[in-house]
């Protein structure tokens, strides 16, 4: 569900016409629905209603405070994975009590910081990790709450790149090596085992993986839990979305039904892992990031020149891959819809930004409407890991970013000034 639709011929964002945007902030432009990012949390914190749980929603995927305030008003806790996101949150109003902290490589400072902000967990991912949580710990005169990231061996069926709980990948501890590091942590003196995690990955749309390792752990969380005492069980993030929707013109209506039965939904996800995870009387943490932001966002840009060349036709836009990484680095699917509504024919066409890259496209050989040079088209379900993973190569400023609510509007984010791309940026005295 989201709230990006045509009304006559404008695509809009709840009660904006996206056309009133561009014209008063211009393009390359992210919109976010506001209403989106509340529905999305609602569905999944409501399937989730019948046991004690928390929603953490992964602050990676769409960092904005904005973005942060409107989970943080709907009693979100947040996925952190640096100190960075962390005082993004306490920024935008979030509880830092309700954050439970990851990442590989957290420093000393990071740690300290978030200890003396009183986080609900550290997700630790290594033995040495737990050893210096417990240093600092010792130091600070404090018992640091952690819970150990399981590598489940699972796989997600997902895009190699974003597959992360088998042990060909670099995260968590191995499933056979958990009760060994619990055992040896529960030695740690300011250490208190409060949880236990697992993430196997990202854009999963099917509940099958998540049953597997919910299943393969299940054993191995109620040990824990009479052992140590845990009292949370985190089954991670990555729940799947529509990329590619059913409505693309064109679809004939068998694929419509059969793509709707297999979309996950926070209903049939709950339908299978309630039942497994009930039992267990622990609360139940998640850490969604796509699912709650993915379609709540999109990215309009406006077409520059349309190329005809060998046997191609290049779209060629002002968005680019630093702008929007996905396609070029995980060959993701975006859907593109002209801002107007046209008739026209389609054509193959390949949507190119103006990067010195061959691989800065947003789609390459994709049936779309002509196209000509002036109109606008939107990149849809570009709300999580878009503006966050935007960088300014090719010296070009970071975008704007507009959050909407009704029929309001306002610049989360201003548009970078071209200066500021190379603020903190010096000529070394000895060249002047
Ligand atoms: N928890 C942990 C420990 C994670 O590593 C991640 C994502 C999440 C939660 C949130 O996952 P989600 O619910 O959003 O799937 N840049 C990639 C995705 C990278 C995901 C990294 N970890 C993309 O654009 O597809």
């Amino acid at each position: 569900m989201h709230q990006f639709h045509y009304v006559g011929n404008k695509l809009q964002c709840e009660g904006v016409g996206l056309d009133t945007l561009v014209k008063k902030f211009g393009t390359p432009l992210y919109v976010y629905s506001q209403a989106t990012l509340e529905n999305h949390f609602h569905k999944l914190d409501s399937a989730m209603k019948p046991i004690d749980h928390l929603v953490c929603f992964a602050v990676k995927s769409n960092s904005n405070l904005s973005v942060l305030r409107t989970l943080a008003n709907c009693g979100s806790g947040f996925d952190i994975v640096s100190v960075g996101e962390l005082m993004r949150v306490i920024k935008a109003g979030g509880d830092p009590t309700k954050c439970v902290f990851a990442g590989a490589a957290k420093t000393e400072a990071e740690i300290e910081f978030a200890m003396r902000q009183n986080v609900f967990c550290f997700t630790a991912e290594s033995e040495p990790e737990l050893v210096r949580i417990n240093k600092v710990a010792a130091r600070l005169k404090k018992i640091a709450p952690v819970a150990v990231r399981v590598n489940p061996n699972i796989a997600a069926k997902t895009h190699a790149k974003i597959t992360t709980g088998t042990y060909e990948d670099k995260f968590g501890i191995a499933f056979e090596l958990i009760e060994g590091v619990y055992a040896r942590a529960a030695k740690l003196k300011n250490l208190r085992l409060r949880g236990v995690q697992m993430h196997i990955g990202s854009q999963i749309t099917e509940t099958t993986p998540f049953e597997k390792a919910v299943q393969k752990m299940l054993p191995l969380v109620k040990k824990l839990k009479a052992r140590h005492g845990i009292e949370f069980f985190s089954i991670g993030g990555g729940l799947g979305i529509v990329y590619k929707p059913a409505l693309e013109s064109g679809s004939p209506a068998w694929w419509k039904s059969a793509a709707a039965k297999k979309i996950l939904t926070p209903q049939k996800y709950a339908d299978k892992l309630l039942p497994l995870l009930q039992p267990l009387g622990l609360k139940i943490l998640m850490e969604p990031g796509r699912f709650i932001c993915g379609n709540a966002g999109v990215l309009v840009t406006h077409v520059e020149y349309v190329k005809r060349t060998g046997r191609k036709n290049f779209v060629i836009v002002d968005a680019a891959m630093n702008d929007l990484i996905r396609p070029a680095f995980y060959e993701a699917y975006h859907q593109i819809l002209p801002l107007a509504k046209k008739n026209a024919a389609t054509i193959s066409s390949d949507v190119v930004g103006g990067v010195c890259e061959s691989g800065d496209y947003f789609c390459k050989d994709r049936p779309l409407p002509k196209f000509t040079e002036g109109e606008h088209l939107v990149l849809m379900s570009a709300g999580a890991y878009g503006f966050v993973m935007a960088s300014t190569y090719n010296t070009r400023p970071l975008t704007a970013e507009i959050l909407v609510s009704g029929k309001k509007f306002a610049a989360v984010r201003e548009r970078q000034k071209v200066e500021a791309t190379w603020a903190g940026e010096n000529v070394a005295k000895w060249l002047k």
